[in-house]
């Protein structure tokens, strides 16, 4: 890939989201300037009016020659044809999450940007959360023993929105944090959801992921409809567990020193467990960067030096076989293998080093 210094980057949606990646990016020395684009003029006005030096445009054609790269922050049905029209112009282009609604668009984007020899990033932004890495790293070291189960939880009162249900809008996340702690994906999926304050979308869903080959699961529940602000990962091991709650200021890792044990020889799994360790509770230091941040740095730097990024298309892809091995299963009540949504990746070992 040719490197482009000092780039031009635009954003496309500044809503709530891409508003915080214009205060981000304008930033950053190593970008020369900072373009928005949003269809609705007065969402432009107050970003131009606190950033003056930012150039406003409610049409993406309009943007297009005057910048480098794209970071694409619409609802999620628009990324593909968006990214689309970037990519074939030639432009670098970062994604949010999810990547594609559907795994034929993210494939589409991941083979135009390999065809235009540009970057395409997915806006997984918790693989750019040292806190999901120090978790990463307490499961490959076998810190925690075997495997069990994974467990999380994303809850909330809204946001509602207003293309896609709560999955896609919210599991991508922990779909993206349990395909980098694994290293892989799951071999299928099944997921559970009801509708309530929303007529088209459910807002309420659970998720299970299995990798049958090794006998574990991992559980999702994502919700809008919720009292409570909830962001935990649980990950239970045969020795330990741990705990990452990202609304913890200080102890966002907690490592249980507990486990329960049967008796050695011929143990009668049938019956509850002999005994049960209750051990120290301690807590990693994680660096507090913030994600974002730290995801757009790393968006502008490849785009400038020509290096692979961490959350490459084909890492969106991924995320976006689960989801849809997901809704697939939400309408036919079963589980869905991921190998009938183009999966399974088992090469999902990550590039580059912890951010
Ligand atoms: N990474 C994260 O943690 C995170 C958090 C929140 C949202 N997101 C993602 O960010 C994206 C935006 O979410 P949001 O909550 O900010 O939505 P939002 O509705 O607040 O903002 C979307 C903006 O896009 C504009 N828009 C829509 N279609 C357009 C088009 N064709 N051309 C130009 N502008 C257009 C709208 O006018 C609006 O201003 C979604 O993909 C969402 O999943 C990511």
């Amino acid at each position: 890939m040719k490197p482009c210094p000092d780039p031009r980057v635009g954003i496309i949606g500044v809503g709530y989201w891409g508003s915080k990646h214009v205060r981000v990016l304008h930033s950053l020395e190593s970008v020369s300037s900072v373009a928005i684009i949003d269809s609705r003029e007065e969402r432009l006005r107050p970003l131009v009016k606190s950033f003056p030096s930012l150039r406003g445009f409610t049409d993406l054609d309009a943007a297009l020659p005057h910048v480098d790269a794209l970071v694409i922050a619409t609802p999620p049905t628009t990324h593909v044809p968006i990214a689309l029209k970037a990519l074939s112009a030639g432009k670098h282009v970062l994604v949010e999450k999810p990547l594609a609604t559907s795994s034929a668009g993210a494939q589409q984007l991941v083979d135009t940007a390999d065809q235009q020899d540009v970057v395409l990033m997915a806006g997984h932004t918790f693989e750019y959360n040292s806190a999901v890495w120090r978790l990463r790293e307490l499961v490959q070291s076998g810190a925690l023993g075997e495997l069990f189960y994974i467990d999380s939880a994303r809850l909330n009162l809204g946001l509602y929105q207003t293309d896609v249900n709560v999955i896609w809008d919210l599991a991508p996340h922990d779909v993206s944090i349990i395909n980098l702690l694994m290293g892989r994906q799951p071999s299928s999926v099944q997921a559970w959801g009801s509708r309530h304050a929303h007529r088209r979308f459910e807002d309420v869903a659970y998720l299970r992921m299995t990798y049958e080959d090794i006998g574990m699961s991992a559980h999702i529940h994502v919700s809008w409809l919720d009292p409570c602000k909830v962001r935990r990962v649980t990950v239970v091991g045969s020795r330990k567990m741990a705990v990452y709650n990202d609304l913890s200021a200080e102890e966002r890792i907690r490592v249980h020193d507990k486990s329960v044990s049967f008796p050695a020889g011929d143990a009668d799994l049938t019956q509850p467990p002999m005994s049960y360790r209750y051990g120290d509770i301690t807590s990693p230091y994680v660096p507090a960067a913030e994600p974002l941040a730290v995801q757009d740095e790393h968006f502008v730097t490849c785009v400038a030096t020509g290096a692979r990024n961490r959350t490459p298309g084909r890492s969106g892809l991924a995320v976006v076989q689960v989801l849809e091995a997901a809704q697939t299963s939400l309408q036919s009540g079963r589980p869905t293998s991921l190998t009938a949504h183009g999966g399974v990746r088992a090469d999902l070992a990550v590039s580059g080093a912890r951010p």
